[in-house]
């Protein structure tokens, strides 16, 4: 899969902070994701990293000062920030956050984050210090400022500080950083538009300790709630037990059972343009709930389990005066197409997302096959996170259909 960085020309412009080791690692991803980066740093930053590592890294000289005849019309600050699709400041300082919000030029980084074109080379900014710096109303005064100037922030993130505090202000790690920049550069198909996805297994309890449950990874609903983030919907997550991280931007509501899921789904639902229902919901569950663990009692007797069934949350969804438009999934163990074909029809929903469950439980890849009222398409053996964002792109569609704009 080709990034949204690939071909994209950045400037990562570093002033002074313990981060800037991290903006070593992050350069190395974005190049490695093929985007091209011009490492632009302040006389501040290179007290915390050299030139020498983010040259290596990055392939190209530093720049490090606007007085260089290097540059043919002796402009790095001009130059450097017309050939970029984007300047991003990380770390950003206090001190450089506060030369931004006031237009101040008086070295390389804010020179040229004063003369860049605003239209064509947007500004994104990762803070990076102690607590009480971040915290200060100066700084959150210069960070409203920056926003209002049309600068995106990242982060910054909580935790434990090079200075031994902990709180607000850590820079966000390149890993995150890299994804923001990804989702920044995603095309917003689904801009003005909001998503309610379910993901994962249910978890139906017989007692304290035990319960019944399946294979479900949630793997699947996880990435498809990313890809709509970063098409640029608004997303709610409702997520089964699972042990994954929450996509960055999106609101994660967790449950166990599958009545849990109805009763946080079911007011929702009318709010969404779109219902996508990747959970593996628990179809029965006990009759009963032990209050106290349910113990042996030596005579070698079985307990005898009694079932119910659960509410159907996707037909209940496609079943409301104002449905939003609905995604099934079906995770079969054969014959899928019959199988979806029947699903679409018994649940009543436009679009049924079909897989072969065993084949697929766990993993990081999956073959999809998306069946509608005309037929029948194949998504091939692909990553969640591919499918996902192929599946976002034919909701997209789809919805510009269902609901104009
Ligand atoms: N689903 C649901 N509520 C249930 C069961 C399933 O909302 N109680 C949803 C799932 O999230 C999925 C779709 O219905 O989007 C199909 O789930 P699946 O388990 O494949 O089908 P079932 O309806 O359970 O049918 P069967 O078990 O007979 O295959």
């Amino acid at each position: 899969m080709q990034s949204p960085l690939n071909g994209r020309r950045l400037l990562l412009a570093l002033s002074g902070g313990i981060a800037a080791y991290k903006v070593a690692e992050l350069t190395r991803l974005l190049t490695q994701a093929g985007a091209q980066v011009q490492v632009m740093m302040s006389e501040a930053a290179t007290q915390f990293i050299t030139p020498v590592t983010m040259q290596a890294l990055s392939g190209r000289p530093v720049i490090l000062t606007q007085w260089d005849a290097g540059a043919p019309n002796n402009m790095h600050h001009i130059n450097a920030s017309r050939e970029a699709e984007a300047m991003l400041l990380a770390p950003a300082s206090a001190d450089m956050l506060a030369k931004l919000a006031q237009g101040r030029a008086d070295e390389i980084v804010s020179l040229s984050a004063l003369a860049r074109p605003r239209a064509s080379c947007p500004l994104l900014v990762a803070p990076a210090m102690n607590r009480e710096m971040w915290s200060h109303p100066a700084t959150q005064r210069n960070i409203a400022q920056l926003r209002e100037d049309g600068a995106t922030v990242l982060g910054p993130a909580s935790g434990d500080q090079a200075c031994g505090e902990v709180g607000d202000g850590r820079m966000l790690e390149a890993a995150e950083l890299f994804d923001a920049l990804e989702a920044f550069f995603t095309p917003k198909r689904l801009a003005g538009r909001s998503l309610l996805v379910t993901a994962g297994p249910t978890y139906e309890a017989l007692d304290p300790v035990r319960g019944l449950t399946n294979r479900s990874s949630g793997k699947m609903g996880f990435a498809i709630a990313r890809a709509a983030q970063r098409a640029g919907a608004e997303v709610t997550l409702v997520a089964g037990p699972v042990a994954l991280p929450t996509p960055q931007g999106v609101t994660r509501i967790d449950i166990e059972s599958a009545c849990d899921l109805l009763a946080a789904v079911l007011p929702l639902a009318p709010r969404v343009n779109a219902f996508v229902a990747a959970a593996a919901v628990a179809d029965w569950r006990p009759a009963s709930s032990a209050e106290h663990k349910i113990k042996k009692d030596g005579s070698g007797a079985v307990p005898e389990l009694r079932f119910i069934e659960n509410p159907d949350v996707l037909a209940t969804v496609a079943a409301l005066p104002d449905a939003p438009y609905c995604v099934g999934f079906a995770a079969e163990s054969e014959k899928l197409l019959e199988h979806a074909q029947a699903k679409r029809l018994r649940k009543r929903v436009p679009l049924i997302v079909a897989n072969l469950g065993p084949a697929t439980f766990g993993r990081d890849t999956n073959a999809l096959l998306l069946v509608d009222e005309t037929g029948h398409r194949e998504l091939p053996l692909a990553s969640k996170d591919e499918l996902a964002e192929q599946l976002i792109e034919e909701l997209a569609r789809r919805l510009d259909l269902h609901a104009p704009r």
